[in-house]
C-alpha cells in the first residue's frame, strides 16, 4: 500500500541543510505538520489557506492530505530523523499533531536544532503522559478536579476502593491509547480493572494506577493556546466518545463533535480560565517547564462549575476539525504566535456560527475491522470553506481510494445554526458511497434533540 502523493514539489528536497532562524512574521514559510489523521488534514487545510504558507509537507499524511500537501514518509517519533528531515527540506515551522512525538521529546530536539516548533516540550507533555503528574499540578495550582490517590501495587489500590466505594474511576497513569480509564460502577469492576492494569495489560503505562472520585455533570472541551506565559482561548467543543447513538456502547477515539459547546458558556469558560488554566500555566512556569502549544482542557461541568477531567497536550480528534473549520487561515498566525511567544499581541476573530463533524468509521470499529474496502462518491461532494470531508484513515491503492484505519472520514460543515451545520454534514455523509462505513446519526443530540 502506498500513500498517494500527487503534489510532490520538485523544489522540495533541495534544502540547504542549514539551521534556520525563526522567520519574521509574514514571511512565506515552509511548514511541516507531523501526523496523518483527520486532525492533521484539518490543520493542513486551515494552514494552506493562509498566504504565509509557502510549501506544505505532512508526515506521514493520508490520501486526502495528499491533495493539498506533499506527504512524506518519516518516523515522526524519532527526533533525530525529524530534525534531519526539517534541515534537508528547509522547513521554517513545524506543527506537531499527535501526543506520541510530543511525549517522545521531538519538540525539544527540533527547538535545540533551532526550528520554530508548535507543541510542548517532553517535560510539559507530562500533562497528558502522566495522570498522576496532572493531579499533582492541579493540587499545587489549586485547580478544581476529582479527589485522587496513586498506587504502585494492587493490594493498596483495592483497599482504597473498598474504603471509598463505587462508582469510582481507575486510570492507568501513562499513555494507553484512550483505553486506560475505567469508570467502574461497582467495586468488583474497579477491582478487576486494578488487577488488569497491574497484570501488565498497558505495559509501563499501568505500572502506576490513579484512582479518582467519580464526577457527575456534562463534559465539554476547552481549547487554549499557550506561549509559556499568555493563554488565549480558541474555542469550545463537545465530542461523542461512545460508538452508539445516545452515548451507548464502547468508547472510541471520538465519533463526532461540534463547536461551540453551549454548556461551556462564557461564564463557565471564564471560570475554567482563571481557576484551572491560568494557575496550571503558572505552576508549569514556576517549575521551569513552561507550557507552549495547544492545551486541550477536558472539563466536567455541573451547575455552572467546571472541574478538570484531563489535559491533553494536542488538539482533539475530531474536535480539531470543527475548530479549524471555524478558524480557517488565522489558525496558522495563532499557532505561530504561540510558538514565538507573541500570543499577547493576538486575538481570535470568530464568526458567530457553528460547525459539526461526523465520523465515518469502518464497520467493527472500535473492535476489529477490515482495511482496504473501496470508497466512492467523494467526487460528488462540493467542498468549500464551509464543507469538507477530512480524511482520517484513507490510502490510495491502484488509483482507488480505500479505507485504511478505524476512523476513516470526517464530514465537516459550518452553518449559521448547529442544525444547519448538522444537515450539511449528514448530506455529505449521504453522498459518500462506502457500504462498509458506519456513523452515528445523532451527533449534536444534547443540543438539538434533548428536550
Ligand atoms: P480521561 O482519559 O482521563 O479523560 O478519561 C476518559 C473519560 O473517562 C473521560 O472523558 C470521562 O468521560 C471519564 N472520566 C475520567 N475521569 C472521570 C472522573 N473522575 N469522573 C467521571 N468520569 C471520568
Ligand atoms: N476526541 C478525544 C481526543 O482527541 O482525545
Amino acid at each position: 500500500m502506498r500513500i498517494f502523493c500527487p503534489n510532490f514539489p520538485a523544489e522540495i528536497g533541495t534544502g540547504s541543510g542549514r539551521q534556520r532562524a525563526a522567520p519574521l512574521s509574514g514571511w512565506p514559510m515552509n511548514i511541516l505538520i507531523l501526523g496523518g489523521g483527520g486532525r492533521e488534514h484539518s490543520l493542513a487545510w486551515a494552514v494552506k489557506q493562509n498566504p504565509k504558507c509557502d510549501r506544505l509537507i505532512v508526515a506521514p499524511g493520508n490520501a486526502g492530505i495528499a491533495d493539498i500537501a506533499w506527504c512524506a514518509d518519516l518516523d515522526i517519533e524519532d527526533g533525530t530523523a525529524v530534525v534531519e528531515f526539517a534541515e534537508a527540506h528547509a522547513v521554517d515551522f513545524i506543527i506537531i499533531g499527535p501526543e506520541a512525538p510530543l511525549a517522545a521529546g521531538v519538540s525539544d530536539d527540533l527547538r535545540a536544532a533551532g526550528f520554530l516548533t508548535f507543541g510542548p516540550s517532553k517535560a510539559a507533555a507530562q500533562l497528558e503522559a502522566s495522570k498522576a503528574f496532572t493531579k499533582e499540578i492541579c493540587d499545587a495550582a489549586g485547580a478544581p478536579t476529582a479527589a485522587w490517590a496513586r498506587f504502585d501495587n494492587a493490594d493498596a489500590a483495592k483497599a482504597h476502593v473498598e474504603a471509598k466505594g463505587a462508582p469510582i474511576v481507575v486510570k492507568a497513569d501513562g499513555l494507553a491509547a484512550g483505553k486506560g480509564v475505567i469508570v467502574a460502577m461497582t467495586e468488583d469492576e474497579a477491582t478487576a480493572a486494578i488487577d488488569d492494569m497491574f497484570s501488565g495489560t498497558f505495559g509501563a503505562a499501568g505500572a502506576e494506577v490513579v484512582i479518582e472520585e467519580f464526577m457527575t455533570g456534562e463534559e465539554a472541551s476547552y481549547f487554549v493556546l499557550a506561549d509559556g506565559e499568555t493563554a488565549l482561548a480558541i474555542g469550545t467543543a463537545q465530542d461523542h466518545k461512545r460508538i452508539g447513538e445516545g452515548d451507548t456502547g464502547p468508547n472510541t477515539g471520538g465519533m463526532g463533535a461540534y463547536s461551540p459547546a453551549p454548556v461551556l458558556s462564557d461564564d463557565v469558560a471564564r471560570r475554567a480560565m482563571t481557576r484551572i488554566v491560568e494557575p496550571t500555566l503558572a505552576e508549569m512556569a514556576r517549575r521551569d517547564t513552561p507550557y507552549t502549544g495547544v492545551l486541550y482542557v477536558g472539563l466536567m461541568i455541573e451547575n455552572g462549575e467546571p472541574r478538570l477531567v484531563e489535559y491533553n497536550v494536542r488538539f482533539g480528534d475530531p474536535e480539531c476539525q470543527v475548530l479549524m473549520m471555524r478558524l480557517g487561515g488565522q489558525a496558522l498566525d495563532l499557532m505561530q504566535a504561540a510558538a514565538e511567544g507573541r500570543l499577547s499581541e493576538k486575538e481570535v476573530h470568530w464568526a458567530d456560527d457553528h460547525a459539526m463533524t461526523v465520523v465515518l468509521a469502518a464497520e467493527g470499529y472500535p473492535g476489529s475491522y477490515h482495511k482496504g474496502s473501496a470508497i466512492g462518491g467523494l467526487d460528488t461532494v462540493d467542498e468549500d470553506s464551509h464543507h469538507m470531508v477530512f480524511h482520517a484513515g484513507t490510502a490510495e491503492v491502484d488509483g482507488r481510494l480505500v479505507a485504511n484505519g478505524g476512523r476513516v472520514l470526517n464530514a465537516t460543515a459550518r452553518g449559521g445554526t448547529l442544525q444547519e451545520a448538522r444537515d450539511a454534514a449528514y448530506a455529505m455523509i449521504d453522498s459518500i458511497d462506502w457500504p462498509e462505513g458506519i456513523c452515528r446519526r445523532d451527533i449534536g443530540w444534547r443540543v438539538l434533540d434533548a428536550s
